[in-house]
């Protein structure tokens, strides 16, 4: 009986300390684990938020998306990465997307906070 406390106790505690590590790692904005969870960095960059491109097929890459919040609306992004809305040059976006809606939301609120001031320091 009392190991099991024992060990419920380190349990607890060993979580929370490793939630806590990864609040400092600034991972905790639901966007940007969503954008990684959904592979988006395979073509973008958002080197701003420590996000390198991990793509190898350099024709399909597409731009840093630091700064993406004052480019465009985040209702146009939604349209755009759900391929109903064609980009500016008059293509759609090349990967359809396969998470959610409310996913597809939380990335999106999360790039439209990404201003360009902070892209470049
Ligand atoms: C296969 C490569 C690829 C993947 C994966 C990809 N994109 Fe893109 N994306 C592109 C390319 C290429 C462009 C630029 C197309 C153009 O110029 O019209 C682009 C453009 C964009 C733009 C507009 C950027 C701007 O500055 O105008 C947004 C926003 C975007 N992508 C979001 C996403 C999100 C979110 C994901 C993950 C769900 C994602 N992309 C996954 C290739 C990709």
């Amino acid at each position: 009986m009392k190991w099991s406390y024992l060990a419920l106790t380190c349990l607890v505690f060993g979580l929370s300390a490793a939630s806590s590590a990864a609040e400092a790692d600034g991972a905790e904005d639901p966007g940007k684990v969503e954008l990684l969870e959904q592979k988006c960095e395979s073509c973008h960059s958002v080197a701003s938020h420590g996000i390198s491109r991990t793509g190898k097929i350099e024709k399909l890459f597409g731009p840093d998306l630091a700064g993406v919040g004052d480019r465009h609306e985040t209702s146009w992004m939604v349209a755009y990465i759900k391929r109903e809305q064609v980009g500016e040059n008059g293509k759609k976006h090349t990967k359809p997307f396969k998470g959610s809606d409310e996913e597809l939301q939380a990335i999106v609120d999360w790039l439209g906070s990404l201003k360009a001031e902070e892209a470049d320091p």
